[in-house]
């Protein structure tokens, strides 16, 4: 039997007197892909908070790839491999597709006792990774304001992967 690469078991989510999760499991094998439905309220957002390390579940375990993991923050999630996009994208307009590509973990060169953000790199990958989703930016300085909302999307789920 293969391992699920995530498994939330009897996830319980409390705000205070709120109860938003009364024990959900879920459990995603690889290569499947799920839909999760419900009524304004129902727990979805703080649902994939929870298994994207912005909340910390009040009970139940999440485990990854068969091991128990404890997310302290978004961060560790996606070290993880749960990357999350939102609906609002999570974009600064003003700021370049790489930066926004790139945002939180940049790459670096390091010039002696220096760090540089690495531009020529962050350019060149944010360029090949878009064009594998079928967008051909015209430079990858471009400000993400500048793209229409479907390329954006494309941009964040670019960055997610
Ligand atoms: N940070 C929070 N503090 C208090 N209550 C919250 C918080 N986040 C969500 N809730 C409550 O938890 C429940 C589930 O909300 P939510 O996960 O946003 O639902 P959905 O995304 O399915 O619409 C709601 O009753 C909501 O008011
Ligand atoms: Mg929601």
């Amino acid at each position: 039997m293969t391992t699920p690469l995530i498994e939330l078991v009897d996830i319980e989510k409390h705000f205070g007197p709120v109860i938003a999760l009364a024990g959900v499991s879920l459990s995603i094998m690889p290569g499947e892909c799920h839909c999760l439905l419900g009524d304004n309220g129902a727990g979805k957002s703080t649902f994939i908070k929870t298994m994207s390390g912005v909340h910390k579940p009040s009970a139940g375990k999440i485990l990854v790839g068969g091991k128990e993991v404890h997310f302290t923050s978004p961060r560790d999630a996606m070290a993880a491999g749960i990357a999350t996009v939102y609906q609002d994208l999570a974009m600064i307009p003003l700021m370049s597709v790489t930066r926004n590509f790139w945002m939180g973990q940049e790459p670096e060169k390091r010039l002696g006792p220096f760090k540089f953000f690495d531009f020529d790199k962050a350019n060149a990958i944010t360029m090949q990774e878009m064009a594998k989703m079928g967008i051909h930016l015209r430079e990858p300085t471009q400000a993400v304001g500048t793209l229409s909302g479907g390329e954006r999307q494309t941009v964040a789920i670019a960055r997610a992967v």
